[in-house]
């Protein structure tokens, strides 16, 4: 996903890592757009569509997120058709989120993981591809369920 750009959001609770992921994308030549907060206190369901709007509509390539515990606003983001939100605290997790489930945004929270295992989730969330296959036909039910609500 390199050299495409990155949608990061997050609420006061998950601002100061996200300030840390900013400088490891920065870092690392990501490109990426920072849809807020600023730091100031800010309701995790804002950002967090604004961010998985940013994805779904193709804006961006994907997104990281991040609260206090990863879990707000992941929910948030996965309400926005087209996106696969997944909420990881662990790198196995984060990596079959990629190859299984064509995750499209990574949701980290800011009371779980420290910078150095934050940064590690990042790396394989953005450089795993999506093995495809069976696990294709498996993520194309998960997208017909949300047409199906919103038939
Ligand atoms: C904010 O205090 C906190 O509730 C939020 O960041 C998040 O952890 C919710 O899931």
């Amino acid at each position: 996903m390199k050299h495409k750009l990155i949608a990061v959001a997050s609420d006061h609770a998950g601002f100061e890592l996200k300030q840390h992921i900013i400088g490891y994308l920065e870092e690392k030549g990501y490109p990426y757009k920072d849809f807020g907060c600023d730091g100031e206190k800010s309701d995790y369901p804002v950002c967090g569509e604004r961010a998985a709007r940013a994805v779904a509509s193709g804006e961006c390539c994907c997104g990281l997120v991040f609260c206090g515990t990863g879990i707000g606003i992941s929910i948030s983001a996965n309400k926005i058709n087209g996106i696969r939100c997944a909420c990881c605290s662990d790198t196995y997790s984060a990596e079959f989120s990629r190859l299984h489930n064509d995750a499209n945004m990574l949701a980290l929270g800011g009371r779980v993981v420290g910078t150095g295992l934050a940064e590690k989730l990042v790396h394989l969330f953005l450089t795993t591809e999506f093995e495809g296959g069976r696990h294709k036909d498996r993520v194309d039910l998960i997208m017909r369920l949300e047409k199906r609500d919103t038939e």
